[in-house]
C-alpha cells in the first residue's frame, strides 16, 4: 500500500519529539502521511509555525513510484527525489532523522540490511522504523507498483537490540513494530553483527604474502589508464600526479586494487581534492565513500561521479566501514589518528586490505608503520615516493 497502519502514530510523535530533528528523509514517502505529521507536529505544534513560510524543519523524501507524488505531498516535502532509495540516498547529504515506515520489507533481506547502512550513515541523530514483522504480511504487487511486493521478512528480535524506544502491535497478519534506533546503537549493533560474520574465507593455504596474494605487479599496476578520469581534475599540478607513470604516486595502484573487487564498498579516508577517490573508482562496479571533515574537493562534472559518495563527518561512525573490502587511509600523518583508525578497524572486526599512504613520510608514521602486528607489506617501490603500506586483515596475525 502506499500508505500504512495507524497504530503507531503516537509512537511516531513521541520519537519525533525525543529527537526534535531540524532535518527528516522519508524513505518510501507513499502518500506521504509520516511526512504531514512531523510537519504539523514540529513545525504548527512545537514550532508554533502554521504559514509555510515560516516553517523550519527540513523535510526531503524518496519515493519510486513516481505516479504517487501529487500536488498534496508537494505541498508538504521540502525536495522529493523519485528513485531505487537504495541509489537515490547515496546522492543525499545527512539529516537528522532518517524515516523508514513500511519500506524495508519492500526489499530483499540482505539488500535492506545494507539499505539500512546507508539510512545509518545518512543520519546524524536516529533511524524511525516502522515495519511489518514475521512471515504473515505476504503482498504482491498493488497500484500497478511492483515495488509494493513485500521481499524480505523481519522480526523483533533483529531490530530491538538497537532500538532506545519502541512498541510491537498485533494485527491479524501479524506482530507490526514502532523502533527508534539511535545512531550509535545501530553503528554498535551492526559491527558486532558484521565481527560474527565470516565472509571473508581465511586463505590458509596462502603463503603470507601480500604482493602474490593481490597480483601486485609493476605489468599489472601499468596497465591501469586513469586517463579517463583525468578529465574531472581541476588542479593541474595534481593532474600530473594522477597520472603519474613512473610509480612514484599511489593513484594507479588505487586503480589496479579496485579493479581486483566488484560489487563492494570502498572507503576512502581523507578526500583533501577527491583524486584519490577518482582513483578507486576505477572500477565503477564498486562504490566508493570518501570522507574529510571539510570541503577541499576540487572537481569538476562532479555530478557525473555516481560510484562516489563523497561525504563530510566522521567516518568513524559510518555502519558500513566494518563491511568494506579496501580502505585508503591518507589523513593527518601525525601517526595519532591513523593509530586510533587502524585500533577501531581491529575493534569492529574489519577483515579486508588497508592501504595506509605516507608511511615514510616522518618518524611518526614510521613508528605506525612499525607497530602494526597484522600481515603488511611495503609496497612504495609500486605506488607514493613517501611510502605505501598495505595491510592484510584477512589473515590471523601469525
Ligand atoms: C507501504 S508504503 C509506505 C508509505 C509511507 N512511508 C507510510 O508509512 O505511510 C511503501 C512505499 O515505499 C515505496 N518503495 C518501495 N520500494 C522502494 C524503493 N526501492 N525505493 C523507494 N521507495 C520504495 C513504495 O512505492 C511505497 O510508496
Amino acid at each position: 500500500m502506499l500508505t500504512s497502519p495507524y497504530s503507531h502514530i503516537s509512537n511516531y510523535i513521541a520519537f519525533l519529539d525525543t529527537t526534535r530533528p531540524q532535518s527528516i528523509l522519508d524513505v518510501g514517502l507513499g502518500n506521504g502521511k509520516l511526512g504531514f505529521i512531523a510537519r504539523d507536529f514540529l513545525d504548527v505544534m512545537m514550532g508554533e509555525r502554521f504559514r509555510k513560510s515560516e516553517w523550519r524543519l527540513h523535510l526531503d523524501g524518496i519515493e519510486i513510484f513516481g505516479e504517487y507524488i501529487q500536488d498534496h505531498q508537494k505541498a508538504i516535502y521540502d525536495q522529493i527525489h523519485i528513485g531505487d532509495a537504495f541509489d537515490v540516498i547515496d546522492s543525499l547529504g545527512t539529516y537528522d532523522v532518517v524515516v523508514m515506515g513500511d519500506v524495508l520489507e519492500h526489499f530483499d533481506k540482505e539488500i535492506g540490511w545494507l539499505l539500512l547502512d546507508k539510512c545509518a550513515a545518512h543520519a546524524a541523530k536516529a533511524l524511525i522504523l516502522f515495519v511489518p514483522l514475521g512471515k504473515g504480511w505476504v503482498q504482491p504487487a498493488i497500484y500497478g507498483n511492483v515495488y509494493e511486493t513485500h521481499r524480505s521478512c523481519w522480526t523483533s528480535a533483529e531490530i530491538l537490540p538497537m532500538s532506545s524506544q519502541h512498541e510491537l502491535f498485533a494485527y491479524t497478519p501479524g506482530e507490526y513494530g514502532a523502533f527508534l534506533i539511535p545512531k550509535g546503537n545501530y553503528v554498535e549493533h551492526r559491527c558486532n553483527m558484521l565481527k560474527q560474520a565470516p565472509f571473508f574465507h581465511k586463505p590458509s593455504d596462502m603463503p603470507n604474502n601480500i604482493r602474490r596474494r593481490f597480483n601486485l605487479t609493476r605489468e599489472r599496476i601499468q596497465s591501469v589508464d586513469l586517463l579517463p578520469l583525468a578529465r574531472y581534475i581541476i588542479n593541474e599540478e595534481y593532474r600530473g600526479y594522477f597520472l603519474d607513470t613512473q610509480f612514484k604516486e599511489h593513484y594507479r595502484l588505487l586503480g589496479y586494487l579496485s579493479s581486483l573487487y566488484k560489487g563492494q564498498t570502498i572507503f576512502d579516508v581523507g578526500t583533501l581534492k577527491g583524486y584519490s577517490a577518482l582513483a578507486l573508482s576505477y572500477n565503477p562496479a564498486n562504490q566508493v565513500v570518501s570522507y574529510d571533515i571539510e570541503d577541499l574537493k576540487q572537481l569538476r562534472h562532479r555530478e557525473e561521479l555516481k560510484s562516489i559518495d563523497y561525504r563530510i563527518g566522521n567516518v568513524l561512525e559510518d555502519p558500513r566501514l566494518p563491511s568494506a573490502h579496501l580502505i585508503l587511509l591518507d589523513t593527518y600523518h601525525d601517526g595519532s589518528f591513523e593509530a586510533h583508525f587502524y585500533n577501531h578497524l581491529k575493534k569492529i572486526g574489519f577483515k579486508g586490505l588497508l592501504v595506509l599512504d605516507d608511511i615514510h613520510l616522518n618518524s611518526a608514521m614510521e613508528n605506525f608503520w612499525s607497530r602494526i602486528t597484522e600481515p603488511k607489506e611495503d609496497v612504495t617501490d609500486l605506488a607514493h615516493w613517501s611510502g605505501t603500506g598495505l595491510v592484510d586483515f584477512a589473515i590471523a596475525p601469525c
